[in-house]
């Protein structure tokens, strides 16, 4: 089976809808078919202030959605991303390979430091999709499951395996980024031209895998929709309508075209009712389960340690080509 890798931040005390659609159920999927490691990237999630208690707290959460979800640690490799100290050095050498200039047409270091400025930015937030190319790398995947606000860091990874390659020989893997169009992009229900994302400036935009029913059933009946009343589904003329439309089509696998005709003649409280109970009835059950394993933290540990044993075993092994391949003496 050709290998598999994608990640997710800890940075939060839950998952949203748009981690789940966007990235989520294609690992779920994904793992069949692949060699998969998928990996909680701690390291990444310092590059922002985290208050270490909750860091600590949020990664065995994530852990436990992951599983929730239907990530099966038996057939995939679940881990935590400072447990393979690979990541951290692969991302040393790659630092070396990359131009500041290319490093500064990341596109999210602008974002994620508009509030603070630059300047009040850690070099870490500045170098982040360098270490995300590390995490790609070490295991020579053939396919990245993300979202569509990946998409720059994979040119990024993909041009520096190029760079290494012709430099120093044949090494690494040229990843392709798994994007879906359907639900590359989940937008925020009260900012609908805006990706649904844990920074949303309303709590009720976000829709978390942690929330109670009741909770999503109520974010999702405050959506913002529009006034001309129509179920049609045009991301441009009705954003509002037409994200509640493909978050439906995407949780229940039911065509855009057939479940709008379904709902012809009726109004956007309709919509909304069966966009809720679509999700909740997806949620619920992951979110109980989600609770459960975190009951038993010891059991999450032992399974993260399992997959960091198998992350080690590859990871180390690029790693010791990349340092060969490099010049440096072998212990
Ligand atoms: P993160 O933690 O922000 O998001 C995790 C995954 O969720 C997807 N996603 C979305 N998809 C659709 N609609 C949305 N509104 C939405 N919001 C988030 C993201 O595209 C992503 O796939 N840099 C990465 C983490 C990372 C990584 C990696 C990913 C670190 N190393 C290596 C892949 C491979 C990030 O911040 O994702």
């Amino acid at each position: 089976k050709p290998n598999l890798l994608s990640g997710m931040q800890p940075s939060a005390s839950s998952l949203h809808l748009g981690n789940y659609l966007g990235a989520l159920t294609q690992w779920v999927k994904m793992q069949e078919d692949f060699n998969a490691y998928y990996v909680i990237v701690d390291l990444h999630a310092i590059t922002v202030p985290q208050e270490p208690a909750q860091l600590r707290e949020n990664t065995r959460r994530t852990a436990a959605q992951y599983i929730a979800a239907g990530i099966d640690p038996e057939k995939s490799a679940l881990f935590v991303q400072s447990h393979v100290p690979a990541h951290a050095q692969l991302a040393w050498v790659l630092n070396c390979i990359t131009g500041f200039g290319e490093a500064s047409r990341m596109t999210q270091f602008k974002d994620k430091s508009q509030k603070g400025g630059a300047d009040n930015s850690s070099v870490g937030l500045f170098t982040y999709p360098i270490l995300q190319a590390a995490d790609i790398l070490l295991y020579q995947p053939k396919a990245v499951p993300v979202g569509e606000d990946q998409r720059q860091h994979l040119e990024l990874t993909r041009d520096l395996a190029t760079r290494f390659n012709s430099r120093f020989g044949q090494t690494f893997e040229i990843p392709e980024a798994h994007i879906l169009r359907e639900t590359a992009k989940i937008y925020d229900l009260q900012e609908p031209t805006a990706k649904m994302s844990k920074s949303a400036a309303d709590p009720k935009g976000l829709v978390n895998l942690m929330d109670e029913p009741s909770v999503i059933a109520k974010k999702i009946k405050s959506a913002v929709t529009d006034t001309d009343g129509e179920i049609r589904f045009d991301r441009d003329a009705k954003p509002g309508v037409s994200n509640l439309i493909g978050i439906y089509s995407a949780i229940t696998g039911e065509s855009i075209d057939s479940f709008t005709a379904s709902l012809q003649g009726q109004g956007y409280g309709a919509l909304k009712t069966a966009v809720a109970d679509a999700v909740v009835s997806a949620l619920d059950p992951i979110r109980n389960r989600a609770q459960e394993l975190l009951g038993d933290p010891a059991e999450l540990d032992r399974l993260l340690a399992s997959g960091a044993a198998k992350a080690n075993e590859i990871a180390e092994r690029t790693l010791s080509d990349v340092y060969d391949r490099l010049g440096f003496v072998r212990p």
